[in-house]
């Protein structure tokens, strides 16, 4: 029997410990809470995200009543990125939340399965890795890389 572990660093920082560009990121993402379509949840999740070029591009969760046709706001925000701006890489990935259209998430949300799938996609295709900022109240969580948030996933290079 081989046993193999495997680990991810996530750092965590103060608000205030952050430069310019990953507040304004956050800030963006924050902002972006304020445009979710949230009737049935009234969770409000916001994304932004940063190009290698510098631009931001923001998205939020857009509920649907047939509930699975709903999109969280990493997808919504990615398929956007990728789509509008196909040669550009994603940096970052900032991510901000607020319960019942309320306060912003004390401990930070971190993206669902098919959302960590995409930002893989997204991370192969431009080939460098995207940095995840979660943002909480309490701190903010920085991932290297979408490839740390999805251990043994599954990726085109299984079917070569
Ligand atoms: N949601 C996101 O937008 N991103 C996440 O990382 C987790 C969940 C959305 C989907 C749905 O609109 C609401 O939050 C509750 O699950």
């Amino acid at each position: 029997m081989d046993q193999r572990i495997l680990q991810i660093a996530v750092k965590v920082y103060n608000y205030d410990e952050l430069n310019s560009d990953d507040t304004q990121l956050i800030d963006e993402a924050i902002r972006a809470t304020e445009r979710s379509y949230v009737p049935y949840s009234s969770f409000c999740v916001g994304a932004a995200v940063r190009l290698s070029d510098g631009t931001i591009v923001s998205g939020s969760n857009q509920e649907n009543a047939a509930y699975p046709s709903g999109m969280c706001a990493e997808r919504t925000t990615l398929f956007y990125a990728n789509s509008q701006y196909p040669e550009q890489a994603v940096d970052t990935l900032a991510i901000a939340a607020r319960k019942m259209r309320d306060n912003l998430v004390e401990n930070p949300i971190t993206p669902c399965g098919a959302c960590r799938q995409v930002m893989i996609e997204s991370e192969k295709r431009a080939g460098k890795p995207m940095r995840i900022l979660l943002y909480g109240r309490k701190g903010i969580y920085e991932v290297a890389s979408a490839a740390d948030l999805l251990p043994l996933s599954f990726d085109a290079d299984a079917m070569n």
